[in-house]
């Protein structure tokens, strides 16, 4: 077989064959078949499309290309989650005690990712001395005794893809629908669960802008998991605007614990139960959406998902005493207000760039080698449909860097759009499949 017939094939509208996807995906992670070959191919795939068996076996052979976790060992039904990520987003660590405390057991593997904040690792270690840089047995350990554990991604985990999408970054070709499904659905079926529970963004802050597009990547993503055997479910919800209010690292675990104290933002416990809910389905433990939500609430107001959190920070090295005084988490020494320039309703915010607020304060990574500064951030004060005087606060921006400060705070007040009527809250949950 040469990978020159299998560019021609799919540059002329072809179906590739099991046999033919198998051969370039393996060939491209020995090294033996060059970029300039395979980024030919991703233009060709970028024009020409993916069936859905293309992309199911796609997904497979990047799948297979590394290490796969056997969480065999694990009792119960292991559910696993995804965010395609957001401005924001710290759902896993809200959700992921919830769903523990009642019985799902947690195996996850999570990564630190570049972005406008820290990716879920990051944010765990605001814990003074918590580490995800577990062995294999003390994450099975873990898993089994308190029922979470979460580990830093193995740089084995389907390494093709993690080659490709390095590929598809600098050759314009990383949106498209089939290669972001495949990316993200190898990576979750080598990471072992019975089921994922996907949550899929849409809007100004979200890799898919539209309705549309985000419901055609759920569908897509959620076609392979069960083709592949899993049990699936996918969220589709708003990223037009930050999720909750606080964007950052420490900040973000603060507003997690918030929530798990009952007191979070609205829109943020609302995907928490709504993303709670289809774990608790999907992990056999409740049979319906009402039961898990009346569970969720009990293990809220009980103080059981806030002890599994202490519980899981102490196991993996960090200091529980921060879950329950979260004046324990460092943030910034400066905390400036920003006040609005304008009266009316917030009508729309450009999310992505409160992101890079953030990633200016330094919040986040630009480059893999950046160093994150946990204890920066802002928290919004004022989200769309809220009405505004002239000077109100509409945000905190923490910082330690007064110039950094400057800077995002111009960047902040440019993001806000007001308009001088009343404006209707967008719905955070667009869908389930
Ligand atoms: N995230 C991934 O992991 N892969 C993509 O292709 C896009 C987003």
């Amino acid at each position: 077989m040469r990978m020159y017939d299998i560019i021609m094939n799919k540059r002329n509208g072809k179906e590739l064959t099991d046999e033919e996807i198998r051969f370039f995906i393996e060939g491209y992670t020995k090294g033996e078949i060059p970029d300039y070959q395979v980024s030919s191919l991703m233009m060709a795939i970028y024009f020409r499309k993916m069936t859905a068996r293309e992309t199911l076996t796609l997904t497979l052979a990047m799948a297979d290309s590394g290490e796969k976790l056997d969480l065999s060992a694990i009792y119960g039904i292991k559910v696993d989650k995804h965010s395609t990520g957001g401005v924001g987003d710290k759902t896993s660590l809200a959700l992921t005690p919830i769903v523990a405390s009642l019985g799902v057991p947690v195996a996850k593997m999570s990564g630190r990712g570049l972005g406008h904040t820290g990716g879920t690792i990051d944010k765990l270690e605001s814990f003074d001395g918590f580490s995800t840089a577990i062995s294999n047995d003390t994450f099975i350990n873990n898993v089994n005794t308190i029922g979470i554990a979460i580990m830093g991604q193995t740089a084995d985990l389907a390494p093709a893809d993690k080659k490709l999408y390095a590929l598809r970054d600098v050759t314009a070709t990383v949106d498209n629908m089939s290669l972001i499904a495949s990316s993200i659905m190898s990576k979750k079926l080598a990471a072992g669960a019975d089921s994922i529970v996907l949550d899929v963004k849409t809007g100004s802050g979200a890799f898919m802008k539209t309705e549309e597009d985000s419901f055609a990547l759920a569908r897509e993503m959620v076609e392979i998991g069960r083709n592949a055997g899993r049990k699936m479910s996918a969220v589709i919800s708003d990223m037009d605007q930050p999720l909750g209010n606080a964007v950052g690292n420490a900040i973000e675990v603060i507003e997690a614990i918030d929530t798990l104290k009952g007191k979070g933002p609205a829109d943020f416990t609302e995907l928490v139960y709504t993303l709670g809910a289809q774990m608790l389905i999907n992990g056999g433990v409740a049979p319906d959406v009402d039961t898990a939500n009346k569970m969720i609430k009990e293990t809220i107001s009980s103080g059981k998902a806030l002890d599994k959190l202490a519980e899981f920070v102490k196991a993996q090295g960090g200091n529980p005493e921060q879950v329950y005084n979260t004046d324990l988490l460092k943030l910034a020494d400066n905390c400036i207000e920003v006040k609005s320039p304008e009266a009316g309703y917030v009508e729309h915010i450009d999310c992505d760039e409160i992101g890079i607020c953030s990633l200016i304060l330094g919040g986040g990574r630009e480059t893999k080698e950046s160093e994150i500064d946990l204890s920066v951030g802002i928290m919004l004060k004022k989200k769309v449909g809220d009405c505004v005087e002239k000077g109100e606060t509409i945000a905190l921006i923490y910082a330690n860097d007064l110039k950094k400060a400057d800077v995002a705070m111009e960047r902040f007040i440019k993001a806000y759009h007001f308009s001088g009527n009343e404006v209707t809250v967008p719905a955070l949950i667009k869908g389930i499949i």
